[in-house]
């Protein structure tokens, strides 16, 4: 196999973007596509030049020419869509979060075993996040005692209304943190490289009617000790620079993401490392990430098992943010980002 042949499935928002970023990999070619959506999946499929044009899943895993599917769809899609995919013998590149909860994310992992199941938590690619998470890994910070993630985004009805699925718990699974806020606990988890291991939790919904989090504040903390304060919003005023800043004992790190990428480290010097992967933005480096995963067998950055310890600290903020309590992440999980 030299190029993979991929199908879309859902061809709504991040999709677009996606095909548009996947057209230039040279190994993914765009095979298939679908979305209930009729008219959506026509126009998509005539955007990208696509041929094969389904508005059934399951009638596209069967007779559909590809190798592997995207699935950009709803939350709540993401489990039975993997599994379906999986069973069809189909490489799964599934949206993040891998799927709406936690017991929902350990049973797909257990069932899928070994089949190829990635998930497109992209920042891991972003030049400068990993340049962050690879100078934490290696130490050039000493141990990290505190990480900062700030996300003040901004969000409009129209997201909401255009796509409804956005306003439920039982089709999202929540708001703003797992939609979000989970680009950057993740990255954080990973470039520490140790599970949660408790977590507490406020939400809010300020700005919208939905039953979601369009505001949560979240402090994680880490098997070593380190706590990780988060705050993720969609009702900033205006959308500002999402930030990380990583506390070491020995320096610090800052990232931003605007006006482009960039990491600054303060107190120590630290040799910046680059993505393993070629290209003009993080979900074009995801891709072709996964693409040499399933063509070549190159290590992939977010295999399927290494997200469920973002679910699990997402998890632990909401159940702390209902209960009140502190919630004690079950570390027999062994969960390893
Ligand atoms: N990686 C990122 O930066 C990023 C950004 C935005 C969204 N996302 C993720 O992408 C996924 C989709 O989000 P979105 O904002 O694009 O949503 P969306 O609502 O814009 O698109 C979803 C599409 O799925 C289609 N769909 C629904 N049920 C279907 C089915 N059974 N079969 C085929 N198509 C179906 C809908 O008609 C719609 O076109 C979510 O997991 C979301 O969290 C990721």
């Amino acid at each position: 196999m030299s190029k993979l042949r991929l199908a879309v499935i859902g061809c709504g928002d991040i999709a677009s973007f996606t095909a548009l970023v996947s057209r230039l990999v040279p190994q993914v070619s765009l095979s298939a596509c679908c979305d209930v959506n009729a008219e959506r999946a026509q126009g998509f499929a005539r955007r990208h030049g696509i041929k094969q044009v389904f508005t059934d899943y399951a009638d596209l895993l069967e007779r559909a020419a590809v190798d592997a599917v995207y699935l950009a769809v709803p939350h709540h899609l993401h489990y039975p869509m993997v599994l379906q995919a999986a069973g069809a013998q189909k490489a799964v590149f599934v949206e993040k979060p891998i799927t709406r909860t936690l017991p929902e994310g350990l049973a797909l992992v257990e069932k899928i075993g070994t089949a190829r199941i990635g998930v497109n938590y992209q920042y891991r690619y972003d030049s400068a996040c990993y340049a962050l998470a690879r100078a934490v890994q290696a130490g050039a910070l000493g141990k990290i005692h505190s990480m900062r993630i700030n996300i003040p985004w901004r969000r409009t009805q129209a997201y909401f209304d255009g796509a409804p699925w956005h306003k439920t718990i039982a089709q999202a699974g929540g708001g703003t943190l797992i939609t979000q806020g989970s680009h950057f606990l993740d990255l954080a988890l990973w470039a520490l490289g140790e599970p949660p291991v408790s977590a507490m939790g406020y939400t809010a919904t300020p700005t919208f009617a939905v039953e979601v989090d369009t505001l949560a504040h979240g402090i994680v903390e880490t098997r070593s000790g380190t706590l990780i304060n988060i705050s993720s919003s969609m009702a900033a005023a205006v959308e500002q620079a999402v930030t990380i800043e990583a506390y070491g004992e020995r320096g610090t790190a800052f990232y931003r993401n605007l006006p482009l990428p960039s990491v600054k480290w303060i107190g120590v010097k630290v040799r910046r490392e680059s993505p393993p992967e070629r290209g003009v933005h993080a979900l074009q480096r995801s891709m072709a990430g996964f693409a040499d995963w399933i063509l070549h067998d190159k290590p992939f950055l977010t295999p399927a098992v290494s997200t469920l310890p973002v679910l699990a600290a997402v998890d632990g903020i909401y159940q702390s943010a209902v209960t009140g309590a502190r919630i004690y992440i079950d570390r027999s999980l062994n969960l390893q980002p």
